[in-house]
């Protein structure tokens, strides 16, 4: 099959990683390849940064800062969404020691930042990472609860974050884990969501 309709055919998000280290120039090419998505051409140039987080130590502080936040949206839907509420309890509960919800201890996380009024530009960077990603035989999930760091001074200035920048993404990277425990597989199985064919109207 065409390599790109099978690559775009076959990601899914992954939230379930091998500690294995992604090398550097394929993190590199992964990062050109979202520097290649189209942008309004209002910017003339990208509107985009990427910051690669590999550091065990930052990760632990991002995910010190996003978890409260995770345990308060997730608990927050118990009663609207139950459904969703018992999806998110049931991997946290599966999880091993460290309770990764929102990053999935994957062993890189690439924050795609750039202004808040240029959502659209931004987000093709994103889907552009994860199709290279598995090009790659790379696992990606792009984690909205991992934006949610605005709270933590030291990552704020970590991230060299301005009040006009926002974060998209941020899209979490590794090799996805052949062998999860029993009780991790079937809490994703659980996540698994439910395609439906394109809406398509021709005219
Ligand atoms: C804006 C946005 C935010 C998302 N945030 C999260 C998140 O915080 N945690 C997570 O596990 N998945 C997150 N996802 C991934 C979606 O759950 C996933 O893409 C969707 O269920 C479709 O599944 P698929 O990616 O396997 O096709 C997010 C996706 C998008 C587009």
């Amino acid at each position: 099959m065409n390599p790109v309709i099978e690559a775009i055919n076959n990601r899914r998000s992954i939230r379930s990683y091998e500690t294995k280290p992604i090398p550097k120039d394929i993190i590199n090419t992964i990062i050109e390849a979202g520097n290649r998505a189209p942008f309004t051409s209002i910017t003339r140039s990208q509107p985009w940064r990427f910051v690669v987080i590999e550091d065990p130590e930052f990760k632990q502080k991002l995910l010190q800062t996003t978890l409260p936040f995770w345990k308060k949206c997730t608990e927050g839907m118990k009663e609207t969404y139950p459904e969703i509420y018992k999806m998110g309890m049931s991997l946290y509960e599966a999880m091993d020691d460290p309770k990764d919800v929102v990053y999935y201890n994957a062993p890189v996380i690439i924050f795609v930042i750039g202004p808040a009024n240029n959502a659209v530009s931004c987000a093709l960077a994103c889907e552009n990472i994860m199709i290279a990603a598995q090009s790659f035989g790379l696992g990606s999930c792009y984690v909205g609860f991992g934006s949610t760091v605005k709270g933590n001074a030291d990552v704020v200035q970590a991230l060299e974050l301005t009040d006009d920048e926002q974060i998209y993404g941020p899209i979490v990277l590794g090799y996805p884990k052949v062998n999860p425990s029993a009780a991790v597989a079937s809490a994703l199985e659980s996540m698994g969501p439910n395609k439906k064919e394109p809406v398509t109207k021709w005219i």
